[in-house]
């Protein structure tokens, strides 16, 4: 309980009861999972919050970020199709906001907007989440799309030894390789011709959007691999079909999902909730 008399000037009374702002945008948007996840965490580390949906169009993303800050939002959350025009607006990106070219995390501090991938971090802490190492690991991520660029780097800073991106367009996957290799030393990166695929790898990550639209992704028998994990969730998936044909540990991206928001939660609160105490919640 707060004290009202002598020590605390009207305003800074208003100011300690004012709950924290957060938000979601996107378009769609009803179908965002963001706002029950942070009030889940909020309610298990005991922060008073509100975190909201908002709907936008392309026209007005940007006014209407900088109307949420102007307003005293404290944390935005940006989810399809607004993450690089996110990452455009941004006065500073870290580093993996800088490489995946993207932002799903914004937050304003000193009148500067400031912006954060936090896909590739919810992406390995899931993968840990599972008892999975990515410690000197060769990794092959199919898709050669926003969401494999999000992911790279982290994957590389975990301990990945190769990461090898295999595309259905090569051309895509040369690109995003030679926009990546500088970055990701000393881990190796490599692309491949997703019709051409062979070999042994430890972990395959599907980063295609083929379970999105429906579409089979059938892989060969020359491809070895003894992980394996779809970053989208709540669809079917003939990639996970086939690693438990051939009866090895997967995953669907739930995980994935709940780890970016925390990773986020953990940018604007100051406090990490544990990943593992929210699988349920699927
Ligand atoms: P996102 O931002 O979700 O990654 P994207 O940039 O449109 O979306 O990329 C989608 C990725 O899924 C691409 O790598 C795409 O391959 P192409 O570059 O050849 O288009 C891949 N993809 C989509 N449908 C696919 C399918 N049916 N089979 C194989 N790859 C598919």
């Amino acid at each position: 309980m707060i004290c009202l008399h002598t020590r605390y000037s009207r305003h800074e009374i208003k100011h300690m009861y004012q709950i924290k702002q957060f938000a979601v945008i996107g378009n769609p948007i009803e179908q965002s999972r963001s706002p029950e996840l942070h009030h889940a965490f909020a309610k298990k580390l005991n922060i008073a919050l509100r975190y909201e949906k908002i709907l936008s169009e392309i026209p007005l993303f940007k006014a209407t970020v900088f109307d949420f800050f102007k307003h005293g939002g404290k944390g935005m959350n940006v989810t399809v199709p607004f993450k690089e025009d996110a990452f455009l607006l941004c006065d500073v990106l870290t580093q993996r906001a800088k490489v995946a070219k993207a932002v799903n995390t914004l937050w304003s501090k000193d009148g500067k907007i400031y912006g954060d991938n936090t896909d590739g971090q919810g992406l390995v802490d899931a993968i840990h989440a599972l008892n999975w190492s990515l410690k000197d690991v060769k990794i092959l991520i199919l898709g050669a799309g926003g969401a494999t660029r999000g992911v790279v780097l982290p994957l590389a800073h975990a301990g990945a030894t190769e990461i090898v991106i295999a595309n259905r367009t090569y051309a895509r996957a040369a690109q995003l390789v030679e926009d990546l290799q500088d970055f990701v030393t000393p881990t190796s990166i490599k692309a491949c011709d997703l019709a051409h695929l062979s070999g042994k790898f430890d972990l395959v990550i599907n980063a295609t959007s083929a379970s999105l639209s429906g579409d089979a992704l059938i892989l060969p028998d020359a491809l070895q691999f003894s992980h394996a994990y779809e970053m989208a969730y709540g669809k079917p998936s003939t990639f996970l079909a086939q690693a438990e044909q051939r009866g090895i540990p997967y995953s669907d991206g739930f995980g994935m999902l709940v780890g970016q928001a925390i990773v986020s939660f953990e940018i604007w609160n100051g406090c990490k909730p544990n990943l593992a105490d929210f699988l349920n919640l699927k």
